[in-house]
């Protein structure tokens, strides 16, 4: 047996988990109609085979009719969630993999406005910054009937055989009632500490009472609210110390922060840029302070800093959640001795802040990602190897390379520049966006254990692809930035990327036009902003860098607000025009009838990218397709069959931005499902 601490069992009470290494609990928003079919089961049994110890399902499942889901969650509350959640809990546990679900009431941090327009109850009428709601101040009656619905909902899961549950306590109803920032109720359960973990243990003695001994029972809160007037580290640590000595708790999962605001989530969540492991000490110390078994995520991407986790004794189990979503095959690896297999999460957080606007989670690097069934993680061999030729090596065509490899093709690449990466090279050279180079990078490991042949500096032409004799040739070549959109003076702007790739240096007062909303506009203000520049970014859109989304937000505007940075909205760069040494920017409105002008000594104009396709439409005449791709047998995962063109020659497909600007989960996603079935 191995002696890797991360691969010991752990015995939790009469469940023995098989490794230290679990997924918490979190919502993809994969439900339909609130149930968790089957991309949902999906989702959890291809980590669960993968040999995760322990996956907390759900995330934030809904207790109550009043606790409406903001991102598509698990409705608890209704009987049918039973035998949705025995089938996921028996496709694990057949894999050997303990399953458990996180239960709650949303309390403030949800809306009126979802579902049965239900008004949103709190211990008090404060406002969630993020949520906007004005809470209903709970009355007698509703404690009862929450705490009711709780208990009603952890007896559903135990009807479903899971293994237990946990509490959502931090920025929901539950420590919203702990937070004196929320809690302005009178006694019995407002006032002193105990008075406000009152409702908490009536929910736990409930279950308790109803779910028996075996089922087991843990909260997953907030240690240290790090809020002015909220609860600090010393009242978490007497928290923790109270759900222990009741009895009534058998695992702490312990996070610190606030979750009220983007800026809080951020911090209790970090993303790329962010220290790994920020509150694995902190989590270390209460169960130091408590000596009872102790969970802990946050931002522990790599199995080195999992396994100090467990080996120096921190934690009891390690949640490494996006790594999970970036590689559901993470724990098997590290059975196998794989660990550079590993594909790494990079915290590039789309998962998180897709949820946050409505989509579901999807993993920025693995497009197989929640979508399990129909595009599976493990790439099926070919059954005749072809040659294979792609041109441009950023994430569409390295991940052309890899998969393709994996076909078993023998693959070609060119690429014009020295090395990979593309796109992804360029925004990676600003230091808190470095992660992001681990997206190639493990491509191109992938790629050489596989035998891709790279050829660098190569600028390929036709000549060049069909000397190699391609079956199948893929255009992988990307795009350029595209700032001619002004009536006048487009000769006078330069691009984000210039700034980015230190072509361009940064002036002294900037404007940037920026109706992309991507991380380049903002990479580049950042960039300029920290030579002590005053830069203005400019957006016709109501609110800047909409593609950026909130989380990733918050690092920039962290980095932006210490500058000397203005963001204006809903105006739009129309001209720009010399103006003594210096220019004149012209700003108009969508909304019409209004200009503005600005005297600055630099404007960039950040507007996405055109494909750069030439030795596409260059090869098109030639090709057995003539370039068509077949939607239909695209999106259901069968082979490309369209033969318009001239027989006996090879099929070409174009992919990424060579096609048009996107992101780069499209890029490697049309990469991906093309490839799988050449
Ligand atoms: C898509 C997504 C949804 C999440 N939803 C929840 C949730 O509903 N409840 C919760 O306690 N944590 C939630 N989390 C937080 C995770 O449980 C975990 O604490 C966080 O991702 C940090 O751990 P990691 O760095 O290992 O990913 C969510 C995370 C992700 C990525
Ligand atoms: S989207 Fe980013 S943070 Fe989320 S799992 Fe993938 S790599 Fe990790």
């Amino acid at each position: 047996m191995s002696n890797d601490p991360l691969l010991q069992p752990y015995q939790l009470k009469h469940l023995t988990l098989k490794n230290r290494i679990m997924i918490t609990s979190h919502e993809p928003a994969y439900p339909e109609d609130g149930m968790p079919t089957d991309r949902y089961r999906a989702y959890h049994v291809e980590r669960a085979k993968a040999g995760v110890a322990l996956t907390m399902t759900a995330g934030s499942a809904s207790v109550s009719r009043d606790s409406p889901p903001v991102f598509n969650n698990i409705l608890a509350w209704k009987d049918e969630v039973v035998g949705h959640m025995a089938k996921l809990a028996q496709e694990c546990h057949d894999e050997g993999c303990a399953v458990m679900i996180q239960l709650t009431h949303l309390g403030r941090r949800t809306r009126w406005d979802k579902a049965d327009w239900l008004p949103v109850v709190s211990p008090g009428h404060e406002r969630e910054a993020s949520h906007r709601a004005f809470p209903k101040k709970m009355e007698d009656w509703d404690i009862a009937r929450i705490v009711e619905d709780y208990v009603q909902a952890a007896e559903r899961m135990k009807a479903a055989g899971l293994d237990g549950l946990e509490i959502q306590a931090y920025g929901h109803l539950m420590d919203q009632f702990w937070s004196p920032l929320t809690n302005d109720l009178d006694g019995p359960y407002g006032g002193s500490l105990d008075n406000r973990l009152r409702f908490t243990f009536d929910v736990l003695r409930g279950i308790r009472e109803r779910c028996g001994e075996d089922f087991l029972l843990g909260v997953r809160y907030t240690g240290d609210e790090d809020l002015p007037g909220g609860f600090d580290a010393k009242d978490g640590l007497e928290i923790s110390r109270k759900l222990k000595d009741s009895g009534l708790v058998d695992f702490l999962n312990v996070v610190k922060g606030h979750i009220d605001t983007d800026a809080g989530l951020t911090d209790v969540i970090p993303v790329q840029g962010m220290r790994n492991a920020p509150h694995l000490d902190f989590a270390g110390e209460i169960r130091k302070a408590t000596d009872f078994p102790t969970f802990h995520a946050a931002k522990i991407p790599d199995v080195a800093t999992a396994r100090h986790a467990i080996a120096s004794g921190k934690l009891d189990m390690v949640g490494m959640t996006r790594a999970h979503i970036a590689d559901p095959h993470l724990v098997r690896k590290i059975v196998e001795g794989r660990e550079d297999d590993i594909r790494p999460c990079v915290g590039a957080n789309y998962c998180l802040d897709r949820i946050y606007q409505g989509g579901m989670a999807l993993c920025l690097h693995n497009p197989s990602t929640g979508r399990e069934i129909e595009q599976p993680h493990m790439i099926a061999k070919a059954d005749t190897p072809k040659r294979v030729t792609i041109v441009g090596a950023g994430p569409a065509g390295m991940e052309a390379a890899r998969v393709a490899a994996e076909r078993g093709h023998k693959v070609t690449v060119f690429e014009a520049a020295d090395q990979p990466g593309g796109q992804i090279r360029l925004t990676a050279l600003q230091e808190r966006r470095r992660e992001m180079s681990s997206i190639i990078a493990w491509r191109f490991d992938q790629c050489e254990k596989l035998g891709v042949t790279f050829n660098f500096n190569s600028f390929a032409d036709e000549a060049d692809v069909l000397a190699t004799e391609p079956d199948v040739a893929i255009i992988a070549t990307g795009g350029l930035p595209h700032t001619e959109v002004l009536t006048s003076g487009d000769d006078l702007v330069v691009s984000a990327w210039d700034i980015l790739s230190g072509d361009m240096k940064p002036g002294s007062n900037v404007l940037i036009f920026d109706d992309a909303g991507d991380h380049a506009g903002l990479q580049a203000a950042d960039i300029i902003a920290a030579t002590g520049a005053r830069v203005e970014i400019v957006t016709p859109d109501r609110a800047f860098a909409p593609e950026v989304m909130a989380m990733n937000l918050v690092p920039y505007m962290r980095s932006l607000q210490a500058k000397d940075t203005t963001f204006t909205v809903t105006w739009r760069l129309t001209d720009v025009q010399r103006d003594g040494n210096g220019l004149k920017a012209v700003l108009g409105s969508d909304y019409g009838g209004v200009t503005r002008t600005r005297e600055v000594d630099q404007v960039i104009v950040n507007h996405g990218t055109r494909p750069l396709d030439d030795l596409y439409f260059d090869l098109k005449p030639k090709s057995v397709n003539l370039g068509e791709v077949d939607h239909e047998a695209l999106v259901a995962g069968a082979a490309q069959k369209v033969a318009t063109g001239p027989t006996d020659s090879f099929q070409l497909f174009r992919i990424g931005d060579a096609v048009a600007a996107r992101n780069t989960h499209a890029a490697i996603y049309d990469a991906l499902r093309l490839v799988r079935t050449v």
